[in-house]
């Protein structure tokens, strides 16, 4: 199973642009799931696929009236919209007062969304755009569901420091402690630096050794372009060739790294899973597209 939530401090924006430019190039069907308790942005940003606005109403909102009574993973296709493109997304609350309808409900979505990757009709990863991160959002509730927790930052000193920070007490609330790099504690706890491409690299390795060297337990696990002009595509601010962008090609690799180096165990927890359930017949979700669909990307 592999649910993948994704985060930042303040001071770090750009969560939206990567859980979506993620999602977007994912190698296996993925669903987007915009909980951020602050409210998302897709229904200011993209298109449905039927050519018009999303539905503020059908994704969070929906779930959260309809979760109280339980959640079986498949429902969450109830709610999904399909974005021009095709990326299949659950789209976030409208303000954020609207998140005390999710109170108490955030593990019953992190565990629907986690074994969605095991449902024998319709198996699909999750990426959690969980927003911003301060010591008491209620969506670090999906966080001991995931199986990785990406955090998001930029690479000023301020950031970079906050980063730290925040995977050690984030290690400390969901491992029980700080840790060495190596340790194996779900879920893994990554950061994805957004950064200029030129420099990358060599930020990437400097502020891993930071993370390895404060016991985080966290590493780097990729860069995400800084890219305004890709970010204004992706949200359709601005037209373009948008696979062709920095944005998007830093996503790729950072999505293929991913599952080079996870996705084995992902799936093998997923099969492990599947075989305790008693039937399992493949067939697909009515109305859901099969194989990878981007948002345009
Ligand atoms: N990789 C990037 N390169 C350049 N600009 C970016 C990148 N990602 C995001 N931005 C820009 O930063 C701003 C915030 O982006 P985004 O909405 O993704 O952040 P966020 O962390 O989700 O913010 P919010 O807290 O409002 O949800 C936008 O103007 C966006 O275009
Ligand atoms: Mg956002």
């Amino acid at each position: 199973m592999a649910l993948i939530a994704l985060a930042a401090d303040k001071g770090s924006p750009g969560v939206t642009t990567a859980a979506v430019a993620l999602a977007a190039v994912w190698p296996r069907r993925v669903l987007l799931a915009e909980a951020d308790p602050a409210g998302g942005d897709l229904v200011y940003r993209s298109a449905a696929a039927h050519g018009g606005p999303l539905n503020p109403n059908t994704g969070m909102l929906s779930i959260a009236a309809t979760a109280r009574r339980g959640l079986v993973p498949d429902q969450l296709w109830d709610h999904v919209q399909p974005l021009s493109g095709g990326l299949e997304v659950l789209v976030g609350l409208g303000i954020a007062e609207q998140a005390a309808g999710l109170a108490g409900l955030w593990p019953t979505l992190g565990h629907a969304f986690a074994a969605l990757a095991d449902s024998p009709h319709a198996a699909a990863d999750v990426i959690a755009d969980c927003g911003r991160v301060s010591g008491d959002t209620p969506a670090v509730e999906l966080f001991p569901h995931a199986s990785l927790v990406l955090l998001i930052s930029r690479t000023e000193p301020e950031a970079l420091a906050r980063v730290r920070d925040r995977a050690a007490a984030l290690a400390g609330k969901l491992h029980g402690g700080p840790r060495g790099a190596a340790s194996l504690a779900m879920p893994m706890i990554g950061v994805v630096l957004i950064a200029d491409t030129a420099t990358a690299g060599k930020l990437a390795s400097q502020v891993n050794d930071m993370l390895v060297h404060a016991q985080t337990g966290a590493r780097v696990v990729g860069t995400i372009a800084d890219d305004p002009a890709g970010a204004d595509q992706l949200a359709g601010r601005k037209r373009g060739r948008l696979d062709k962008s920095l944005l998007i090609r830093s996503a790729r690799k950072v999505a293929a790294d991913l599952y080079q180096q996870y996705g084995a165990a992902w799936a093998a927890s997923a099969q492990a899973n599947q075989a305790q359930q008693p039937h399992h017949t493949q067939h697909s979700h009515p109305g859901q597209m099969q194989g990878h669909a981007g948002a345009g990307a």
